[in-house]
């Protein structure tokens, strides 16, 4: 018997169950008795041992199924040596389910957070397998997390829906995109959808510049301006800030999001209404589009030859198309960032997107 242990951890996104379709079809092509395990809501189904037994037929009907059928919920990785309010030790919980249930692996599927704890399961000695999945597309090691391309088609869709009533009324519009650490759903949901300025973490704005930008258009004509904002998107002056000092700054401020915060600072220094648009988690529901749907497909199937080949500790990836096992040591812990030197910031700009830096 071959016993494995699933589980989705961290913010949900679109393809998990496409994922998880494609791990379980992968396996059961090749060995006839396998035990599929899935643990409910990410490490605290391992933690609590809360699982529930499922076979093939549970992974049949649901690649286009948005969610996760295993459930989910972040266990923040600081927190997991920290005994829970009863004295329990959460890995050692964690290492006691894994062994009791004589597991041969555990297929983890998740992001950045997910990826330290999974690490930190290898280094305890357990068969860990990894699938990169955010909306974010910020995991290290991977060119592409599933995900990203359906929260991009949903933001680029607001955009485009805004567009056509900012074509109607001379106003400024900021649209809110997912995205605290990274900008990559921003940066691609803004030129797909053609917002005029752009605002990553990567890159901090000088809201003149912004303000500049929109007074230039204002005076060639143009009625309306379209913002692309990410989540965490951070003044010039805020950048400069330490952390402490900027936490200390953020706990007084009453915005209820950065939207808010930049969309106060437009209307001081223009004649310009602003409207505001928060898509927030719709960013991540729904079917996943076909490109995910392929990307996971892949990404499943890879991770099943690699728990036959029986190599673990490692994520499975894609890299210039094809998927490849990158070590879970090397990808716990870094992000991919938005390089503002890049290509694809330097050809945005060339096509007259400010990034409020310049
Ligand atoms: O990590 C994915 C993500 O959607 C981020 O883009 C966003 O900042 C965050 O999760 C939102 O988290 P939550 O669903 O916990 O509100």
């Amino acid at each position: 018997m071959f016993r494995i242990g699933m589980l989705t951890s961290g913010g949900d996104c679109q393809a998990l169950n496409a994922a998880m379709r494609g791990v379980v079809k992968g396996i059961c092509s090749k060995i006839q008795n396998v035990e599929i395990y899935g643990f409910q809501e990410g490490y605290k189904g391992l933690i609590y041992s809360n699982f529930k037994m499922l076979t093939s037929k549970d992974f049949s009907g649901i690649l286009t199924l948005g969610g996760t059928i295993l459930g989910t919920s972040r266990q923040p990785f600081k927190m997991m040596r920290v005994p829970d309010e009863d004295g329990l030790d959460k890995v050692e919980a964690m290492k006691h389910t894994y062994h009791k249930l004589n597991l041969n692996c555990l297929v983890v599927l998740g992001g950045n957070g997910t990826h330290k704890t999974a690490n930190m399961l290898r280094e305890e000695g357990l068969n860990v397998i990894t699938l990169p999945k955010t909306i974010d597309n910020d995991l290290w090691g991977t060119d592409m997390t599933f995900g990203f391309q359906s929260a991009v088609d949903i933001a680029t869709d607001t955009i485009d829906r805004i567009h056509t009533t900012a074509t109607s009324h001379s106003r400024v519009f900021i649209i809110e995109v997912m995205g605290h650490k990274v900008g990559w759903v921003t940066l691609h949901a803004g030129i797909a959808g053609g917002a005029d300025i752009i605002l990553l973490p990567e890159i901090p704005y000088d809201i003149d510049v912004v303000v500049d930008a929109i007074n230039k258009r204002k005076d060639a004509g143009k009625r309306f301006t379209i913002i692309a904002v990410a989540e965490g998107a951070i003044s010039k002056e805020d950048a400069s800030l330490s952390k402490k000092e900027l936490k200390a700054k953020q706990a007084k401020n009453s915005y209820p999001s950065v939207a808010y915060e930049i969309s106060e600072k437009i209307q001081k220094k223009t004649d310009q209404e602003v409207r505001i648009t928060v898509p927030g988690h719709t960013q991540r529901g729904g079917s996943p589009c076909a490109y995910d749907r392929v990307l996971a497909t892949r990404l499943g199937a890879a991770a099943a030859e690699a728990i036959m080949d029986g190599d673990f500790g490692n994520m499975v990836a894609v890299r210039n198309n094809e998927t490849v096992r990158v070590p879970l040591a090397e990808v716990a812990g870094k992000l991919k960032y938005v390089t503002p030197t890049s290509d694809i910031i330097k050809e945005a700009k060339l096509t007259g997107i400010s990034f409020g830096d310049a």
